[in-house]
């Protein structure tokens, strides 16, 4: 094997050190995540967003067929979900499509005459005349009724000209009726974390009527947010990436990443930057560069996929994680394909980093969440569910186990075992459904009672 040298391997030791999160400090930001949702429900400011979604829990007895646009990502999705009450929603087709990089910086209407000819698509091989759509838009949006829903800000590297301060509802709407679709009408849009959370109350409440619905909603995949039912205030979308109680833990990888990004700007989604899939990869990639100027390994910055941004992303962290072999085989097969030839020692290297950078995305995930569980019951006396949905969480090996391990390690084994977390995956388009439907539901008992 060949060795790195010692001053190598303590740099490496050393990086992989700066990644930890200790319990008190976590403690802290969990403390600072709760005061932070306080102050963003009475309108104090500070940087959770704390949004209306004006969704109520779902009985579990929705029923119908729904059109779902499902928007959040470099991909976006059309389908059909029936929900057949009992906890059930069957995707009954879905179209996938992929925007060009071009689009995310152009106008908005595009985007949406794309999206609109998929729908039109899915209507067409099923027969579909009139139907209702929930629309998942899952980037920060002011939700003013349940079909209005002004864009702020933009995540995860769209920048959509002119597209803030529009209703993304509106847009979807004259889109659908520029394809000729004007008997698909736009009932709901949700984000993905409200998507997920109702998700679980119907599919548990759909079995039982009288269960406990879901109290909060995490998505972690491409980027990284929370909504919580909060009683009185209702289910909120929080825009949790926007969480900035993560500055005082951040390495100099993350404070140059938040500097170098102009989307999201610099000060803006802190925690999505140091926590979410689209950015755990180019932390590493970070960190291999700066590592590879200093003595004795990972000489490979002219490597393209070292050399580019955005070269690694969570998948290969995925992968990283799950190599159990002795000598890192897939590991080393992993950087030779991207045109790197690597010792075992370095191999060695990058796994501890990887691993690193993956378990304090865990940990602050454990904090944020703890944040939430405490403003809702300072003791955590009783059982609450948390519904996740996302890549990165359902793709990295240990994940929930780094999260579950945190929980208990911040509140004792006893109150964290109260804590159930439920992995929904491909939440979103039945989420939205059941959304849609509810509210069906809610406005026909509202005219019987009239
Ligand atoms: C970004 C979006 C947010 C979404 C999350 C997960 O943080 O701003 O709306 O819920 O990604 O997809």
């Amino acid at each position: 094997m060949t060795a790195m040298s010692t001053s190598a391997e303590a740099a490496v030791t050393r990086t992989a050190a700066s990644f930890e999160v200790g319990t008190a400090v976590l403690d802290a930001i969990a403390g600072d995540f709760a005061v932070q949702i306080a102050r963003g429900l009475v309108g104090e400011g500070g940087s959770l967003k704390m949004l209306r979604t004006f969704t109520r829990q779902p009985s579990g007895r929705e029923r119908g067929r729904v059109v779902v646009v499902d928007w959040g990502g470099t991909k976006a999705r059309a389908g059909l979900v029936e929900l057949g009450g009992g906890g059930s929603a069957r995707i009954v087709a879905e179209e996938a499509l992929t925007f060009p990089d071009a689009m995310k910086r152009g106008a908005p209407e595009p985007v949406f005459d794309l999206i609109a000819r998929v729908v039109g698509r899915v209507a067409r091989a099923e027969g579909l005349g009139a139907a209702p759509l929930a629309f998942v838009y899952s980037y920060p949006a002011r939700l003013e009724r349940l079909d209005r829903a002004v864009a702020l800000a933009s995540t995860k590297g769209w920048r959509l000209q002119g597209l803030v301060g529009r209703d993304v509802a509106e847009m979807l709407t004259a889109a659908l009726e520029r394809a000729g679709l004007a008997r698909i009408r736009l009932a709901a849009v949700a984000n993905d974390t409200v998507a997920a959370l109702v998700l679980r109350s119907y599919q548990v409440r759909g079995r039982e009527a009288e269960a406990s619905p879901a109290a909060i909603g995490l998505i972690l995949g491409t980027g990284t947010n929370l909504a919580a039912d909060l009683g009185p205030a209702g289910i909120r979308n929080l825009e949790s990436g926007n969480f900035d109680g993560v500055a005082g833990v951040e390495t100099p990888y993350d404070a140059a990443l938040d500097r170098d990004l102009d989307e999201p700007p610099p000060g803006a989604q802190r925690f999505e930057k140091m926590v979410s899939g689209h950015y755990l990869g180019e932390i590493l990639r970070r960190a291999l560069v700066d590592l590879g100027r200093g003595p004795g390994g990972f000489r490979w910055s002219a490597a393209p996929a070292l050399a580019t941004p955005f070269g690694l992303d969570s998948a290969h962290l995925s992968r990283i994680a799950a190599d159990r072999t002795a000598g890192l085989d897939d590991v080393g097969a992993l950087l030779r394909s991207l045109g790197v030839e690597s010792t075992p020692a370095e191999r060695h290297g990058v796994h501890a980093l990887a691993a690193a950078v993956a378990r304090r995305s865990a940990r602050l995930v454990a904090a944020a969440l703890l944040g939430t569980l405490r403003f809702l019951d300072p003791r955590l006396d009783d059982r609450r569910t948390i519904a996740v949905d996302g890549s990165l969480w359902g793709g990295y090996p240990g994940f929930e186990g780094l999260v579950r391990g945190t929980l208990a390690e911040l509140v004792g084994p006893a109150r964290a075992g109260r804590v159930e977390i439920a992995f929904v995956k491909d939440s979103t388009s039945a989420g939205a459904a059941v959304i849609a439907a509810a509210a069906a539901a809610q406005r026909s008992e509202g005219c019987s009672s009239a």
